[in-house]
């Protein structure tokens, strides 16, 4: 619901966040206006538009695009923005450091739901779990009986024949290291990653960081983008979307990865061609892919190449989709907010 009373500081919220995070809104509704947005889906923009006038504080989804037009149509009253997600490139970073907004985000509290289903893909799309279910749920076991050689996947793990495993990683930041201390379970021994393409190479914090993992990992190294290809058997893509990191992964670089790799994607469509994927799947450039997100979201028909690609498992962008974590994530994002208004330091925010 919203209150009425005009005399209060607006706070507008483009998703019912739950009961227990409203209630936290709700509890200073003595001193705040809270304007909600009723609907289900995502935020109308032109509801957001009429509504954001004269707010002190917007709260938002990665569906919504906060740009110079919302943050015009706010007023320059307005303190705050706070997303509830680690991501922000639907937030126009230079327009609030025009206007002096702050911004707050939610990191580490995903970083595990993340990490974990990241793995999952990894071993979904290795073990060929999307053709081995459809088999199933379409009635055909009764048709095959337990073969040598059939269903046989890619295995992520290391095996006595293949001790030397590989993880690399597009991206390094904490969701990329939660996934590879996962991975050290699996008996991964190397890992080669590339980051921000305009920070330097840094054998010294290489070495920190491998200090950091421990003994089970052997070496572990900033590449080019052309090693990362060669020498990953699973690569995730772990880094922000935006324009510098937009199709990254294109017909070139997945043409130099090995033919038993698995592609994850658990951060954002836009970093991962599409049409190449599904060439490369089509063509047996790669082994297999496991995709969180695509390019274009959530416009993914029922037949597009890539969900109708029985080497690509698709999920609905549900990486942080624990009932905790989005506790988790909601809170801090109220909290985020609250505390900007009480120029306060925020427990999670961006240098803007
Ligand atoms: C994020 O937080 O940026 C995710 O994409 C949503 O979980």
């Amino acid at each position: 619901f919203s209150h009425l009373n005009s005399e209060r500081l607006k706070i507008v919220v483009t998703r019912d966040l739950g009961p227990d995070v409203m209630t936290i809104l709700y509890s200073e509704s003595a001193k705040y206006e809270i304007v909600l947005w009723p609907g289900k889906n995502a935020c109308d923009r032109k509801w957001l538009l009429d509504n954001v006038r004269d707010a002190l504080a917007l709260i938002v989804l990665v569906t919504d695009r906060i740009d110079a037009e919302v943050l015009d149509a706010a007023g320059s009253q307005l303190k705050v923005v706070s997303t509830m997600s680690v991501g922000y490139e639907h937030i126009s970073v230079p327009d609030l450091a025009k206007r002096n907004i702050r911004l707050g985000y939610t990191p580490d509290v995903l970083t595990d739901a993340v990490a974990d289903i990241s793995i999952m893909l990894a071993l979904m799309a290795g073990r060929l779990a999307k053709e081995t279910t459809l088999f199933v749920s379409e009635g055909n076991w009764p048709t095959y009986s337990w073969a040598p050689f059939a269903f046989c996947g890619s295995q992520i793990s290391a095996t006595p024949s293949s001790p030397k495993r590989t993880a690399g990683f597009l991206g390094f930041g904490r969701i990329a290291q939660a996934t590879l201390r996962r991975l050290l379970g699996f008996g991964f021994t190397h890992c080669v990653y590339t980051s921000n393409p305009f920070s330097k190479p840094s054998p010294e914090r290489d070495s920190e960081l491998l200090s950091s993992f421990g003994a089970p990992l052997h070496s572990l190294k900033r590449v080019s983008l052309d090693e990362l290809a060669s020498e990953s058997d699973v690569l995730f893509v772990l880094t922000p979307g935006g324009d510098e990191t937009k199709g990254l992964i294109n017909e070139a670089f997945l043409k130099k990865m090995k033919k038993t790799a698995v592609l994850v994607n658990s951060s954002r469509g836009t970093v991962v061609d599409s049409d190449a994927l599904a060439k490369a799947l089509k063509e047996g450039w790669i082994w297999g892919a496991g995709l969180d997100v695509i390019a274009g979201e959530p416009n993914v028909a029922g037949d597009h190449a890539l969900v109708r690609e029985p080497r690509c498992v698709v999920l609905p962008h549900i990486g942080s989709a624990t009932v905790q974590t989005r506790l988790d994530m909601a809170t801090l994002a109220v909290q985020n907010a609250l505390a900007a208004l009480n120029d306060q330091d925020m427990p999670a925010s961006v240098n803007v």
